[in-house]
């Protein structure tokens, strides 16, 4: 199964949440295929009014939000926790971003207690991961995959309900996609990683790639050894660009 995951992030409006979620949902009724699998994952605001759509044209669509609370209730004023996104029918959480771990200071740490709170609400949690242009320079990219597997995964979660995202910092927003090499080993490097915490359970997981995923580099990266499937910014707001993302699965 390859996984192409839309991450809208603060964008969008209620008229383009409308007519994404039409298009998309009859591209992919119409053409398509098993082994592929879309989740879109808007703003908190946009969820019901696309859940709704979504389950009444009984869509193959997923729906997912882009962060949870690690409580299921309480006085957190402005957050939202993992029962409620399942209450309104999300199957699927983005976790750890690391435009998160910059603005919003979260650490392994409390990433590591999200994750468990939504597996814990039957969520899917998209675990990401990923080293700044400064690690990568100072050859620290395996180091700080492992690092933040080491605190992401502890408590261990449900390998059945995890889906990890390799989203190197320098590549997200800025045109600068991974090369394939690139790409390979830090995914080679991660599915290590998960079969030491894991066991063989590790080798299952689904292992995505996210930054500056286009049409123009899809299929290449789709075609990456290790690759599972894109977790896509900036592309995933336009139709024809998503579109072709999805099909470049082919
Ligand atoms: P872009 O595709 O806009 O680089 O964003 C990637 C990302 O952060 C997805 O979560």
């Amino acid at each position: 199964m390859k996984y192409i995951i839309g991450n809208w992030k603060m964008n969008g409006s209620r008229d383009l949440a409308w007519k994404l979620t039409l298009d998309l949902h009859q591209y992919v009724a119409a053409e398509g295929r098993g082994d592929a699998k879309m989740v879109l994952c808007p703003p908190f605001a946009y969820l019901p009014l696309m859940q709704d759509f979504l389950s009444r044209h009984q869509s193959a669509i997923g729906l997912g939000a882009q962060d949870c609370h690690a409580q299921s209730s309480g006085a957190f004023t402005g957050n939202i926790s993992a029962p409620m996104l399942a209450d309104i029918g999300c199957g699927y959480v983005i976790l750890g971003h690391s435009e998160r771990r910059q603005y919003h200071a979260e650490s392994d740490a409390q990433i590591a207690l999200k994750v468990k709170a939504a597996q814990g609400s039957g969520l899917t949690a998209v675990l990401c991961i990923g080293e700044t242009m400064a690690e990568r320079q100072g050859a620290q990219t395996n180091a700080v995959l492992s690092q933040q597997l080491n605190g992401c995964l502890s408590p261990l979660p449900d390998a059945a309900k995890l889906i990890v995202a390799y989203e190197p910092v320098w590549a997200i927003g800025t045109g600068l996609n991974a090369n394939a090499d690139d790409i390979e080993s830090a995914h080679h490097h991660i599915r290590q990683e998960l079969i030491r915490h894991f066991g063989p359970g590790g080798g299952k997981i689904s292992v995505v790639y996210g930054g500056s995923v286009k049409p123009s580099n899809a299929k290449a990266t789709l075609a990456t050894p290790g690759v599972d499937g894109v977790l896509v910014g900036g592309a995933s707001l336009q139709f024809a660009d998503f579109r072709d993302i999805y099909a470049a699965c082919a």
